[in-house]
């Protein structure tokens, strides 16, 4: 584990005027101490800090992403700052569905403008969209004043690519197809001092047949546990007390590692950091769900009482088409049995509408498993069809009316099962994490994930309280805490006296 004053160590042995190093991250260290011998001179001429601005699309592992992409621009000279007039402005993008990617594109039209007043603004862009070919095309017809373009493999050449974009007047395209490398110990910037996410793999193998994902983010690779542990474990040092375990099927973790490891075992291992309070982890695909899983979630008493187990259909003919790999049946009988083994557990789900041929009978199927299996929340999409998967080619495209028709049904249900269920603990207490503050008013999460609106101190963001629900309001609570007087004061003076840490880790 490198800390800041070691890096700084590292970065005086480095001269600059040797070439660059080929190993990783010795290379990267090179070129943060060359970006930041740029980013001086540009400020300099400025004569004030140069800023930077992100905007983040899609799902947690990308945001985990943006955590990584701002700890490198923080850590040569940036200042981040939240509006597009900055001298950087760069999208991590999403393309799971089509709206994404025409948000990017909207964004871009608007920096055009900003660009042209502003010669020396720069635009980058990376993340999920920048891995389709047709993607890159467009941008270099339509949007030739972008500076710079990365995909998701090379993120951690991001203070290289940075050099390279400052010494070049072109745009500069840097997509890698596929990856096996994983680079640790580079700086990141997290979003929450109190949680936070944690690769535990990248990449998918699954092959949905609606799904880009393993086509832009390449082959299932697994972290070596060790780095895993290592880095939650200096995490929890700094200050954190939940963890989010990050992948895009957790269940296959460590199936490609030299010495294999499964996902409950791995589990094991993190529940024994100290410190360490609550464990989350998505997301589970149910084909890989084992009965050990279910058992060390049972036992432990820091993983969180909430499963995301995507259905995405309840017809076993779309599932089929899917290439899901499980039937209707299948993922009742798993369903039953989790709910068998943890009563209290929450589930929730993503469910698409709107599949190449799926009918109205096919989504009473959806809705019957949505009936049955009560979830505490679902999201619902509309089938968006994606360039280069399986199901982009197949017959039957369904209508707009009658995927409005579907969803719109499908959505009913939804909520009304979701309003019964969260409703269930009304009148109970139980422990919230506290994530944000308005004034005194406080907002949490319990175990099962569902948030909680109530009365408090500020200070208390951070910590774990006891919270009274007292009212259910749909998707939320309103409580009111419920400590004894002592524990809360005692509680608030150690929030008040809390030291933040001294100096950030890399
Ligand atoms: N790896 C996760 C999901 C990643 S994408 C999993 O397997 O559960 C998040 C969700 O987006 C998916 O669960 C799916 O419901 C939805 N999704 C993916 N591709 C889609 C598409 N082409 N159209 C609409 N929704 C899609
Ligand atoms: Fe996409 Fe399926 Fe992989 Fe999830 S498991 S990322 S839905 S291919
Ligand atoms: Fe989107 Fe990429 Fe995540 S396509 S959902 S940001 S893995």
């Amino acid at each position: 584990m490198i800390r800041n004053e070691e890096l700084e160590a590292v970065l005086e042995t480095i001269d600059l005027r040797n070439d660059a190093p080929i190993e990783e991250p010795m290379r990267q260290y090179y070129f943060i101490k060359k970006a930041r011998e740029i980013v001086n001179a540009e400020s300099e001429k400025l004569g004030r800090r140069l800023t930077a601005d992100e905007e983040t699309f899609g799902c947690q592992m990308n945001a985990k992403d943006s955590e990584k992409l701002i700890g490198i621009l923080e850590n040569i000279g940036f200042e981040m700052m939240d509006d597009e007039s900055a001298d950087l402005v760069f999208y991590n993008t999403c393309t799971v569905r089509d709206n994404a990617n025409q948000r990017v594109y909207g964004r871009l039209g608007l920096i055009h403008s900003m660009k042209k007043k502003n010669p020396h603004k720069k635009v980058a862009l990376c993340g999920c969209m920048m891995q389709e070919p047709t993607v890159i095309e467009k941008i270099q017809k339509s949007y030739p004043f972008v500076d710079l373009v990365f995909g998701t493999h090379n993120i951690y050449k991001f203070a290289e690519l940075i050099v390279s974009m400052y010494n070049s007047d072109k745009m500069i395209i840097d997509i890698w197809e596929d990856t096996d490398k994983i680079v640790e110990d580079l700086p990141a910037e997290r979003k929450y001092s109190f949680k936070s996410g944690v690769n535990i793999m990248y990449g998918c193998n699954n092959y949905c047949s609606y799904c880009i994902v393993p086509y832009v983010r390449g082959r299932e690779r697994s972290r070596n546990p060790k780095d895993i542990i290592r880095e939650i474990e200096k995490l929890v040092s700094e200050g954190v007390v939940e963890v989010m375990l990050l992948g895009q099927n957790v269940n296959s973790y460590g199936k490609n590692l030299e010495e294999p490891m499964t996902f409950a075992q791995l589990l094991k291992e993190v529940e024994k950091i100290e410190g360490l309070e609550r464990i989350r982890f998505m997301t589970s695909h149910p084909k890989d769900l084992s009965d050990d899983l279910i058992q060390v979630m049972k036992d432990s008493k820091k993983i969180c009482r909430h499963l995301h187990l995507p259905l995405q259909a309840g017809s076993t003919r779309i599932l089929e088409a899917m290439n899901r790999r499980y039937t209707k049946e299948q993922y009742l009988e798993l369903a039953a049995k989790i709910r068998r083994e943890i009563p209290d557990i929450s589930l929730t789900t993503d469910i698409i509408v709107g599949f190449p041929g799926e009918t109205a009978a096919d989504v009473d199927e959806t809705i019957d498993v949505v009936r049955k299996v009560q979830y505490d929340n679902a999201f619902t999409f509309i089938y968006s069809r994606r360039t280069g998967t399986p199901a982009a080619t197949m017959p039957n495209p369904v209508s707009e009316e009658e995927i409005k028709a579907n969803f719109d049904r499908l959505l009913e249900v939804v909520h009304e099962t979701a309003k019964s269920r969260v409703g269930r603990l009304l009148g109970e207490t139980h422990s919230v994490l506290v994530e944000e503050s308005s004034g005194t008013q406080l907002s949490g999460r319990l175990s099962n994930n569902t948030l909680v609106h109530f009365e408090g101190d500020a200070v208390l963001v951070g910590t774990i309280v006891d919270v009274k629900l007292t009212e259910a309001h749909g998707f939320y609570y309103i409580g009111k805490i419920n400590m004894q007087e002592h524990r809360l004061e005692e509680l608030l003076q150690k929030c008040r006296h809390r030291e933040l840490p001294e100096e950030k880790m890399l």
